[in-house]
């Protein structure tokens, strides 16, 4: 038989022994593992419960009370331990993870449009504000829009101009804009003022003025009444709002099959020596209005075709036309 003295012998020795194990725990991993090790089910304080039954029933009442009050001290002893850890965890973080705003920030780099997209959109802006629609059409083309409806028909010499690519008998990759004129005109009836913006290919070799890929605007005007005279003076706001002030322009004839007549623009800077050619144009042929179904004796009109990269290397200096193309960061972060 126990006895109560025994009892209270040991219940000292285990509280004493927290008291010492808990000021040793550093973390909540050791005070959980103290809490098991004395109040879990087999743990220390729950077995001295168990030595209850040994003692004199007279003394059992006195002997609960006195494990229940070190069962109560013993919890409060750990929660206590653990709230202090948990400050104690919070001090140091705070002090290790503080912000420090006198450091440097990160750094991100933000993206920006390619030199190539700004110079189309600088010009697109250009024409409508004079009042040209935007209208794109398809990279993948037919035969009918690329070539016979633009008054090339098979076996013309003139299909050799814009030898490209096929996809199959009928589809070919576009060599340039103008069949986007065709789609429009079918769709619309007169006045149409449009421009097309788009990627066209051609089977050219690489060399630092040709790209097998590049981007052409073409511009399309019918109406009543329009004149040679009238694509001059688009020209010349043109020229002006893109280029500056006191460039000269002269037309120069040339041959297109779907214009009549065809010009070459050239244009030169104030201070410049040499003429650049920077288009072809021309009014509308009227073989090709007809075509589409529109009365050529009521109708005239003109169009042009431009090269983005062309003024994109005229704009930024740029000689050789693959660098739009290699994507060297270097080049491309100067704009
Ligand atoms: N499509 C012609 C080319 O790519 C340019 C052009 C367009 C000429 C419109 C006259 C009228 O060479």
């Amino acid at each position: 038989m126990g006895t109560i003295a025994d009892l209270a012998q040991k219940i000292e020795r285990l509280q004493g022994d927290l008291a010492a194990r808990l000021s040793e725990a550093s973390d909540a991993t050791d005070i959980d593992g103290l809490k098991v090790e004395f109040l879990g089910r087999k743990g220390s304080i729950t077995l001295l419960f168990k030595e209850i039954g040994q003692i004199d029933p007279s003394e059992r009442g006195e002997a609960g009370k006195r494990l229940n009050e070190l069962k109560r001290h013993a919890t409060e002893a750990i929660e206590q331990k653990t709230e202090g850890a948990s400050d104690a965890e919070l001090k140091r973080r705070l002090s290790e993870e503080r912000v420090d705003p006198s450091l440097p920030g990160v750094y991100h780099s933000y993206g920006h449009l390619h030199p190539l997209t700004k110079v189309q959109r600088e010009i697109e802006f250009i024409f409508m504000r004079m009042g040209f629609d935007v209208a794109t059409g398809p990279e993948i083309e037919t035969e009918h829009y690329n070539f016979d409806a633009l008054n090339i028909p098979v076996e013309h010499p003139a299909r050799a101009d814009w030898d490209t690519f096929y996809i199959d008998d009928e589809r070919l990759l576009r060599p340039h804009t103008s069949p986007v004129q065709i789609r429009v005109m079918e769709q619309t009836e007169p006045p149409v003022r449009i421009i097309c913006p788009g990627r066209c290919y051609r089977r050219d070799t690489q060399d630092d003025t040709h790209s097998p890929v590049f981007h052409q605007i073409e511009l399309l005007w019918v109406e009543e009444g329009l004149s040679l005279a009238h694509l001059k003076y688009v020209l010349e706001v043109f020229t002006q709002e893109f280029f500056g002030e006191g460039y000269d322009m002269r037309f120069s004839g040339d041959y297109f099959p779907f214009t009549e007549p065809s010009v070459q623009v050239h244009i030169k800077a104030p201070d410049a020596d040499d003429w650049l050619e920077i288009m072809g144009a021309g009014m509308v042929d009227p073989a090709v209005l007809t075509a589409v179904g529109y009365d050529a004796e009521r109708y005239t009109g003109f169009a042009f075709g431009l090269g983005i990269e062309r003024m994109a290397m005229l704009r930024y200096g740029i000689k050789d036309i693959r660098a739009f193309f290699t994507n060297d960061l270097r080049l491309i972060k100067q704009f």
